[in-house]
Protein backbone atom coordinates (compact mmCIF):
# COMPACT_ATOMS: atom_id res chain seq x y z
CA UNK A 1 0.00 0.00 0.00
CA UNK A 2 1.56 3.65 -0.39
CA UNK A 3 1.90 5.16 2.70
CA UNK A 4 -0.75 8.32 3.20
CA UNK A 5 1.37 10.53 4.67
CA UNK A 6 -0.55 14.04 2.93
CA UNK A 7 -1.28 14.90 6.48
CA UNK A 8 1.24 14.51 8.84
CA UNK A 9 1.86 17.44 10.90
CA UNK A 10 5.60 17.31 11.87
CA UNK A 11 8.93 16.35 10.08
CA UNK A 12 9.86 14.53 13.60
CA UNK A 13 6.06 12.35 12.99
CA UNK A 14 7.43 11.92 8.91
CA UNK A 15 10.59 10.32 9.97
CA UNK A 16 8.88 8.12 12.78
CA UNK A 17 6.62 6.79 9.78
CA UNK A 18 9.11 6.37 7.29
CA UNK A 19 11.88 4.62 9.61
CA UNK A 20 9.06 1.78 9.76
CA UNK A 21 8.29 1.59 6.11
CA UNK A 22 7.65 -1.68 4.30
CA UNK A 23 6.54 -0.73 1.75
CA UNK A 24 8.54 -1.54 -1.33
CA UNK A 25 10.63 -4.22 -1.48
CA UNK A 26 14.14 -1.66 -0.87
CA UNK A 27 12.91 -2.49 2.52
CA UNK A 28 14.16 -6.17 2.47
CA UNK A 29 17.60 -5.22 1.75
CA UNK A 30 18.16 -2.12 3.60
CA UNK A 31 20.24 -1.83 6.78
CA UNK A 32 19.01 1.94 7.54
CA UNK A 33 15.74 4.07 6.52
CA UNK A 34 18.05 7.24 5.36
CA UNK A 35 15.52 9.56 5.85
CA UNK A 36 16.69 12.93 5.74
CA UNK A 37 18.73 15.22 7.20
CA UNK A 38 19.62 19.26 7.73
CA UNK A 39 17.19 22.37 9.23
CA UNK A 40 13.92 21.98 9.21
CA UNK A 41 13.75 25.70 8.60
CA UNK A 42 16.31 25.43 5.34
CA UNK A 43 15.75 27.67 2.65
CA UNK A 44 17.15 25.12 0.24
CA UNK A 45 16.12 21.40 0.01
CA UNK A 46 18.78 18.85 -2.02
CA UNK A 47 17.02 15.96 -3.61
CA UNK A 48 19.82 12.94 -4.33
CA UNK A 49 18.82 9.74 -5.76
CA UNK A 50 19.18 6.54 -3.98
CA UNK A 51 21.36 6.15 -0.24
CA UNK A 52 24.85 4.34 -1.21
CA UNK A 53 26.25 1.92 0.75
CA UNK A 54 28.09 4.26 3.82
CA UNK A 55 24.35 6.04 3.82
CA UNK A 56 22.83 2.73 4.39
CA UNK A 57 24.92 2.18 7.24
CA UNK A 58 25.20 5.68 8.90
CA UNK A 59 21.78 6.70 8.29
CA UNK A 60 22.53 9.98 6.88
CA UNK A 61 22.51 11.08 3.13
CA UNK A 62 25.22 11.79 1.20
CA UNK A 63 27.99 11.10 3.74
CA UNK A 64 30.42 8.90 0.55
CA UNK A 65 32.30 10.17 -1.57
CA UNK A 66 29.51 12.25 -3.53
CA UNK A 67 28.66 13.80 -0.62
CA UNK A 68 31.96 15.10 0.44
CA UNK A 69 31.75 16.51 -3.41
CA UNK A 70 28.38 18.41 -2.78
CA UNK A 71 29.63 19.60 0.55
CA UNK A 72 32.37 21.32 -0.96
CA UNK A 73 30.34 23.28 -3.96
CA UNK A 74 27.96 23.83 -1.25
CA UNK A 75 30.40 25.29 0.42
CA UNK A 76 31.49 27.24 -2.74
CA UNK A 77 28.13 29.28 -2.16
CA UNK A 78 28.75 29.70 1.41
CA UNK A 79 26.34 26.99 2.44
CA UNK A 80 26.88 24.12 5.02
CA UNK A 81 24.90 20.82 5.86
CA UNK A 82 23.10 23.07 8.31
CA UNK A 83 21.60 25.81 6.29
CA UNK A 84 19.95 22.87 3.96
CA UNK A 85 17.99 19.85 4.39
CA UNK A 86 19.22 16.84 2.15
CA UNK A 87 17.05 13.62 1.57
CA UNK A 88 16.81 11.37 -2.00
CA UNK A 89 14.16 10.28 -4.02
CA UNK A 90 13.83 6.74 -2.33
CA UNK A 91 14.73 6.57 1.33
CA UNK A 92 16.44 2.77 1.32
CA UNK A 93 19.68 1.76 -0.48
CA UNK A 94 19.02 -0.48 -3.74
CA UNK A 95 21.01 -3.61 -3.65
CA UNK A 96 24.29 -3.34 -5.39
CA UNK A 97 23.54 0.38 -5.95
CA UNK A 98 21.28 -0.32 -8.82
CA UNK A 99 18.64 2.00 -10.04
CA UNK A 100 15.67 2.69 -8.06
CA UNK A 101 12.23 1.67 -10.00
CA UNK A 102 9.24 3.10 -10.96
CA UNK A 103 7.45 1.03 -8.41
CA UNK A 104 9.87 1.82 -5.68
CA UNK A 105 9.53 5.56 -6.55
CA UNK A 106 6.11 5.60 -6.84
CA UNK A 107 5.62 3.49 -3.35
CA UNK A 108 8.74 6.82 -2.19
CA UNK A 109 7.35 9.48 -3.56
CA UNK A 110 5.14 10.80 -0.83
CA UNK A 111 7.35 11.12 1.89
CA UNK A 112 9.51 13.53 -0.14
CA UNK A 113 6.61 15.69 -1.16
CA UNK A 114 5.45 16.06 2.12
CA UNK A 115 8.99 16.86 3.42
CA UNK A 116 9.01 19.71 1.10
CA UNK A 117 5.50 20.83 2.38
CA UNK A 118 6.84 20.88 5.88
CA UNK A 119 10.35 22.78 4.97
CA UNK A 120 8.99 25.22 2.66
CA UNK A 121 12.28 26.00 1.12
CA UNK A 122 13.11 28.70 -1.13
CA UNK A 123 14.81 26.72 -3.63
CA UNK A 124 14.68 22.77 -4.86
CA UNK A 125 17.99 21.12 -5.83
CA UNK A 126 17.34 18.10 -8.13
CA UNK A 127 20.70 16.14 -8.56
CA UNK A 128 20.84 14.04 -11.62
CA UNK A 129 17.78 12.63 -13.57
CA UNK A 130 15.87 10.62 -11.06
CA UNK A 131 14.94 13.42 -8.74
CA UNK A 132 14.57 15.89 -11.90
CA UNK A 133 12.09 13.63 -14.16
CA UNK A 134 9.76 13.01 -11.06
CA UNK A 135 9.82 16.62 -9.69
CA UNK A 136 9.82 18.40 -12.92
CA UNK A 137 7.64 15.64 -14.43
CA UNK A 138 9.67 15.33 -17.22
CA UNK A 139 11.51 12.57 -19.49
CA UNK A 140 13.67 15.05 -20.87
CA UNK A 141 17.51 14.25 -19.36
CA UNK A 142 19.55 16.25 -17.42
CA UNK A 143 21.73 17.66 -19.33
CA UNK A 144 19.03 19.68 -21.05
CA UNK A 145 17.00 20.03 -18.08
CA UNK A 146 20.07 22.20 -15.87
CA UNK A 147 21.35 25.59 -16.51
CA UNK A 148 18.19 27.51 -15.18
CA UNK A 149 15.70 27.52 -12.35
CA UNK A 150 12.22 27.01 -12.67
CA UNK A 151 9.23 28.35 -11.16
CA UNK A 152 7.72 25.33 -9.58
CA UNK A 153 5.09 24.94 -6.65
CA UNK A 154 5.52 28.46 -5.57
CA UNK A 155 9.18 28.37 -5.29
CA UNK A 156 12.42 27.63 -7.31
CA UNK A 157 13.66 24.33 -8.51
CA UNK A 158 17.45 24.28 -10.01
CA UNK A 159 18.11 20.63 -11.76
CA UNK A 160 21.62 19.96 -11.95
CA UNK A 161 24.34 17.32 -12.15
CA UNK A 162 24.43 14.37 -9.64
CA UNK A 163 27.73 14.87 -8.17
CA UNK A 164 28.76 11.37 -9.02
CA UNK A 165 28.36 12.09 -12.66
CA UNK A 166 31.17 14.43 -12.00
CA UNK A 167 33.68 12.40 -9.97
CA UNK A 168 33.18 10.42 -12.99
CA UNK A 169 32.70 12.94 -15.61
CA UNK A 170 35.84 15.49 -14.22
CA UNK A 171 35.84 19.27 -14.48
CA UNK A 172 33.36 19.91 -16.88
CA UNK A 173 30.49 18.27 -14.98
CA UNK A 174 31.90 19.85 -12.18
CA UNK A 175 32.13 23.30 -13.16
CA UNK A 176 28.36 22.85 -14.76
CA UNK A 177 27.30 22.27 -11.07
CA UNK A 178 29.01 25.41 -9.80
CA UNK A 179 27.18 27.33 -12.56
CA UNK A 180 23.99 25.91 -11.40
CA UNK A 181 24.99 26.48 -7.75
CA UNK A 182 25.46 30.58 -8.81
CA UNK A 183 22.15 30.50 -10.02
CA UNK A 184 21.38 29.05 -6.35
CA UNK A 185 23.36 31.97 -4.96
CA UNK A 186 21.29 34.35 -6.98
CA UNK A 187 18.04 33.58 -5.80
CA UNK A 188 18.92 33.37 -2.47
CA UNK A 189 20.12 36.94 -2.48
CA UNK A 190 16.95 38.25 -4.46
CA UNK A 191 19.46 39.07 -7.41
CA UNK A 192 17.95 36.17 -10.15
CA UNK A 193 17.77 37.98 -13.52
N1 LIG B 1 23.90 9.41 -3.79
C1 LIG B 1 22.63 9.81 -3.62
O1 LIG B 1 21.91 10.07 -4.57
N2 LIG B 1 22.17 9.92 -2.39
C2 LIG B 1 22.91 9.67 -1.31
O2 LIG B 1 22.40 9.82 -0.21
C3 LIG B 1 24.25 9.27 -1.50
C4 LIG B 1 24.71 9.14 -2.76
FE1 LIG C 1 9.34 2.63 2.18
FE2 LIG C 1 10.64 4.27 0.54
FE3 LIG C 1 12.02 2.47 1.93
FE4 LIG C 1 10.46 1.67 -0.07
S1 LIG C 1 12.29 2.99 -0.24
S2 LIG C 1 10.55 0.75 1.99
S3 LIG C 1 8.74 3.13 0.07
S4 LIG C 1 10.84 4.21 2.77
Amino acid sequence: MIPDVGAVETLDALRAIAVQCTACVLSETRTTVVFGAGSPEADVFVVGEAPGQKEDEDGVPFVGRSGQLLDSLLGEIGLSRDDIYISNVVKCRPPRNRDPRTDEIDMCKGYLRRQIELIDPKVVITLGNFSTKLLLRTTIGITRMRGVAYEWWGRYLVPTFHPAAALRGGERVTNDIRADFAIVRSILDGTLE
